[in-house]
């Protein structure tokens, strides 16, 4: 299966559009077709607004955006693309026709998968040419932001087309869970619509509202199952025996049944009641303001559980492991003088209300360069783990030029000095179309042992490397800003 370049999407609305978005942050260009022309502007609306969540997910160094193009013609876009998402209505008939034109002109070493919620794969499959690439790649809303995707393969299915697509999503910062046997509403879905036929028997029944049935999730388990899920969380509610002692002490409320297993009729009455209720919890706000704040916490969760290297937190280690030392590999390839380590562009979410690079965002660019240059000489992951570090002691950015949205960007770094514990550094930030230097940052490093907080001298093989880096760096002119103050005048 080929390298994936380009995403081609089939079918541009709600999840379509979360694809686009996700597929495009992580620098992969998307070709997006739709039957309907007016799903142009939509899409480009919906990679709009998913942008300033996504672009808090991470400071690790992103590739450039990807490049979104629309057609109508799906088959243009088959012969194209790299890897083939479906995300078309779902009618199982409709979906195999598309499905099977496709696949007719798309090359035979390009994925095909479908984000159905719960059709069968072998269903799907049925009339395609080389069906064998054929899986359900099943995503959740928003996909730009929850990294749970269900790989589903039918009876004909390759295991290097699933190999293919957990190497593509997990590319694109997913964490791809292989369901090993097509059910329909594969596992996901199936706990899920569990949950939502009880709420459906409990309105309907007059127990509760929809507010307060929200309310029993959010405030308990809703808090839980974002770092463990329903069955590690029960072992620990069974206190030391664990599940053993849980499932004797509630094994037979299993056969009353609390649940019902038959969903509900759907009346006017229920669905009233349903629609009543939720647009009272809405309290007024547009779906757009409830998106934007879900999008948030589901921003801010996730570097809750970082911290912790837990569920969707330790997919996000993994993503900005892989987007550090992809950075790193870019920068290793070249022995510039100068250093050549960072190469990026002003994203559009960078700029503040002047049009230009925030602030901040300066100093992670040179942040950038400067762990690419520590990465190079040894100083990663597991010099880390050994409890020693590089500190930073004191940053001098010195702005010069403008920066707007978009615009090509390059780091240089010179070495200037380095002893056992100091290194002291110096980048210039420049624009790839002119040259133009558009700010500086001076650098003072320190190595610690972080379990002592302590200056220690550093790793002699690192010091050697930073060594042979500084000598060829010695001919090399001091930039006029080294030692600078702040230019404000002294009374
Ligand atoms: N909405 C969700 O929460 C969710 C979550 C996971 C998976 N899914 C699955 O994703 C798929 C799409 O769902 P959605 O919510 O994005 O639907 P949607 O109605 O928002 O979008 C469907 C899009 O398909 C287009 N379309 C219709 N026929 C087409 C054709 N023949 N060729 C190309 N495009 C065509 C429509 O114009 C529309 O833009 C479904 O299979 C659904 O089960 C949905």
């Amino acid at each position: 299966m080929r390298q994936v370049k380009t995403l081609g999407l089939l079918g541009t609305g709600v999840i379509g559009g979360g694809w686009a978005a996700r597929a495009l942050h992580y620098g992969i260009d998307v070709i997006a077709a739709d039957v309907k022309p007016e799903m142009q502007a939509w899409i480009r609306g919906a990679v709009d607004n998913a942008e300033s969540a996504l672009s808090r997910l991470t400071f690790a160094p992103l590739p450039p955006k990807g490049k979104l193009t629309f057609t109508t013609d799906l088959l243009a876009m088959a012969k194209q693309a790299d890897f083939i998402q479906e995300n078309i209505p779902e009618q199982l008939e409709l979906k195999q026709r598309v499905l099977a034109d496709v696949s007719r002109v798309a090359p035979q070493d390009v994925v095909i998968a479908s984000s159905t919620s719960g059709l069968m794969p072998t269903d799907l499959q049925k009339n395609m040419v080389a069906p064998e690439r054929f899986l359900v790649a099943h995503p959740f809303n928003p996909v730009y932001l929850l990294p749970l995707v269900e790989l589903v393969g039918g009876t004909k299915t390759s295991a290097a087309a699933i190999e293919a697509a957990r190497r593509f999503f997990t590319y694109i910062g997913m964490h791809a869970l292989h369901v090993r046997k097509e059910v329909p509403g594969h596992l996901t879905d199936r706990l899920q619509e569990a949950i939502w036929r009880e709420i459906l028997h409990l309105v309907n029944d007059g127990v509760a509202t929809t507010g307060e049935l929200d309310e029993s999730i959010i405030y308990g388990p809703g808090l839980r199952w974002a770092g463990m899920g329903t069955n590690l969380i029960y072992h620990l509610a069974g206190g030391e025996p664990g599940m053993r002692h849980m499932l004797r002490q509630f094994g037979p409320c299993l056969k009353w049944p609390w649940t019902k297993l038959e969903a509900p009729e759907l009346t006017e009455g229920l669905i009233d009641k349903m629609v009543d209720g939720t647009q009272a919890q809405a309290g007024g706000r547009s779906i757009r303001e409830l998106e934007r704040l879900r999008d948030d916490y589901l921003v801010d969760i996730q570097q809750v559980l970082r911290k912790y290297n837990l569920g969707a937190g330790a997919t996000l280690r993994g993503v900005e492991k892989r987007l550090y030392d992809d950075a790193a590999a870019r920068a290793g390839a070249n022995n510039d003088v100068p250093l050549r380590l960072v190469e990026t562009q002003v994203r559009p979410e960078w700029v503040d209300y002047n049009g230009h690079m925030t602030d901040s965002r300066y100093l992670q660019v040179f942040g950038d360069a400067t762990d690419a240059l520590f990465r190079r000489v040894g100083v990663d992951d597991a010099y880390r783990k050994s409890g020693r570090a590089m500190y930073t002691v004191e940053s001098h950015v010195t702005h010069l030029n403008e920066a707007k949205a978009l615009e090509g960007l390059f780091a240089t770094t010179q070495l200037l000095s380095v002893d056992d514990k100091r290194v002291h550094l110096f980048h210039h930030l420049r624009r790839t179309r002119d040259n133009a230097v558009v700010a500086t940052c001076e650098q003072i490093y320190l190595h610690v042992d972080t379990q002592a907080s302590k200056a220690s001298a550093m790793d002699t093989q690192v010091r050697s490397k930073l060594e042979a880096i500084r000598k060829s760096h010695a001919d090399l002119a001091t930039p006029e800003q080294t030692g600078r103050h702040v230019g404000a005048p002294r009374n």
